[in-house]
């Protein structure tokens, strides 16, 4: 990890900064950075988009962002500092002669161009053109994406070969928001700095893996792009995948981003196919009907705004996965994303093996076997579950499940817990590239989705039907219930 003092300043160029990824959150995690006094004092912010205006307009729709998003009061001396770092430059981001205007603005002898691209992917060819025209790049520039980075191997490797013509590799910064939430970082510490876990962290001594992302939330409008996304690309191609590689990876031998992409790959790499062979028996695919989420009336997932009422789009994936590699040899991870679900839980659960032998059969033929249970969010902690003896001095021996519980907001009471864009901002504005993903890996893992998406074109089956507030369709339930295994309640 680099040296605080050896962080240079840097002129975040934000593009689309009018749009709603800027406003709702980079804005947001900006300020926040800024409270806790993380932007270097040099650094400087440039809104791009193309609705003409100055830097006083842009100021006022920043501010009016954090009013509405920041979940908080506004504190005044923050935001003066905040506020002073601001400037907007209106360029229309489809005409790369007029990236031009940014030579009288940014100024790389002091400070490193950070070119954050918060629009959707189609426009990136354009700025990308835009800028290497302009001639404002340095080789230290640095540039930021998030998904969608395409919709397939074939789409995401378009926009990789656009990018790539004006930044190196090692100046391609891509987002997945999931790997700067506290707890996936968490991950890297549970495994690798606790001698319990590591020792124990394969197929000898674990059953089965169960990630689970459910969500509460529909689509929020966004009908057009998800409909033509889905919940397999969604959220499974990228925030599942990344648990899972994370969970899975072996040791690096360092925490430098080579040596942690070089794991996740190997990973992505052992999973098994999923083909129009087993896609039946390894995947479910639900979408929501009308029902209740947390009390509330829902509609379903047809009769959303604007839904084309044929539409067989899943908003619920269930996959059993399997890993071909020495340590997880007949491990199979269970995975499980859905929109609508009963309540917002991500969780990942650890199911230790069943003992050779059991001592206690007499009075207990079956002992419930031990738990890691990992709360990503909300809730965010550690639980584990073993099985104790209940006081007493009758002569049953009374055995009962009981909960070690880490939470973070008991344990870590002081440490405010960051939400994933702001690591992430801050990581690309640093210049740490650990945290953010290699071109191979996003490739990778589209190979796999894309094998999974088009078996599902060839299948008859249609997605299955779950109520708004369950935890999915029936199918979903009988994925473990064939191996004889039960989602964590
Ligand atoms: C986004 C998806 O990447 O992640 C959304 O596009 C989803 O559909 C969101 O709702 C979930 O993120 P989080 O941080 O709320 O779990």
């Amino acid at each position: 990890m680099k040296d605080k003092k050896t962080y240079k300043p840097c002129d975040l160029v934000i593009y689309g900064a009018l749009g709603d990824l800027s406003r709702r959150k980079l804005l947001i995690s900006l300020y926040r950075l800024e409270n806790a006094g993380l932007i270097e004092s040099a650094t400087r912010i440039v809104g791009i988009d193309r609705r003409e205006g100055g830097s006083p307009e842009f100021i006022e729709i920043a501010r009016k962002s954090l009013d509405e998003f920041l979940n908080d009061k506004v504190d005044e001396s923050v935001w003066e500092r905040f506020s002073a770092r601001l400037s907007y430059l209106p360029i229309d981001l489809t005409q790369p002669e007029q990236y031009l205007k940014l030579n009288g603005i940014i100024d790389q002898s002091s400070r490193i161009m950070v070119n954050y691209f918060a629009v959707a992917p189609f426009l990136f060819k354009s700025i990308c053109q835009g800028l290497a025209q302009s001639g404002v790049l340095t080789p230290e520039a640095r540039m930021v994406m998030e998904k969608p980075i395409g919709h397939d191997l074939k789409s995401s490797k378009e926009i990789n070969d656009e990018v790539a013509k004006v930044f190196a590799e090692d100046q391609v910064y891509r987002i997945d928001h999931y790997l700067g939430k506290e707890t996936v970082l968490n991950l890297l510490a549970l495994r690798f700095a606790n001698s319990i876990f590591t020792t124990n962290w394969n197929h000898n001594t674990i059953d089965h893996i169960q990630v689970t992302v459910a969500e509460e939330i529909g689509i929020e409008g966004r009908w057009e792009y998800f409909d033509k996304t889905g919940q397999l690309r969604d959220m499974l191609q990228n925030h599942l995948l990344q648990i899972l590689t994370f969970i899975a990876m072996e040791p690096p031998v360092n925490l430098e981003a080579e040596s942690i992409h070089n794991e996740k790959i190997k990973v992505l790499k052992a999973l098994r196919p999923i083909t129009v062979y087993n896609v039946d028996e390894k995947t479910v695919r639900g979408q929501y009907t009308a029902g209740y989420v947390n009390r509330n009336e829902v509609p379903g997932y047809l009769e959303e705004e604007g839904a084309n009422k044929k539409s067989v789009t899943e908003t619920f994936v269930a996959i059993r996965v399997d890993i071909d590699n020495w340590r997880w040899a007949g491990v199979p991870f269970y995975l499980r994303t859905g929109k609508r679900m009963h309540h917002k839980r991500t969780e990942i659960v650890v199911y230790f093996k069943q003992l050779p032998h059991n001592i206690f059969k007499d009075s207990y033929l079956r002992l419930p076997p031990n738990k890691l249970i990992i709360h990503l969010q909300p809730n965010e902690g550690v639980e584990i579950e073993i099985l104790n003896k209940v006081p007493g001095i009758d002569e049953n021996l009374r055995i009962q499940k009981t909960r070690l519980d880490l939470s973070f907001f008991e344990t870590f009471k002081k440490s405010r817990i960051f939400g994933g864009y702001e690591k992430l901002v801050l990581e690309a504005m640093r210049g740490n590239p650990t945290l953010f993903l290699s071109r191979e890996e996003i490739e990778q893992a589209w190979i796999w989705i894309d094998s999974i998406q088009n078996a599902w074109a060839k299948s008859s089956e249609k997605p299955k039907s779950y109520q708004a507030g369950s935890w999915g369709p029936i199918a979903s339930d009988l994925l473990l219930d064939r191996d004889g295994r039960a989602w964590e309640g």
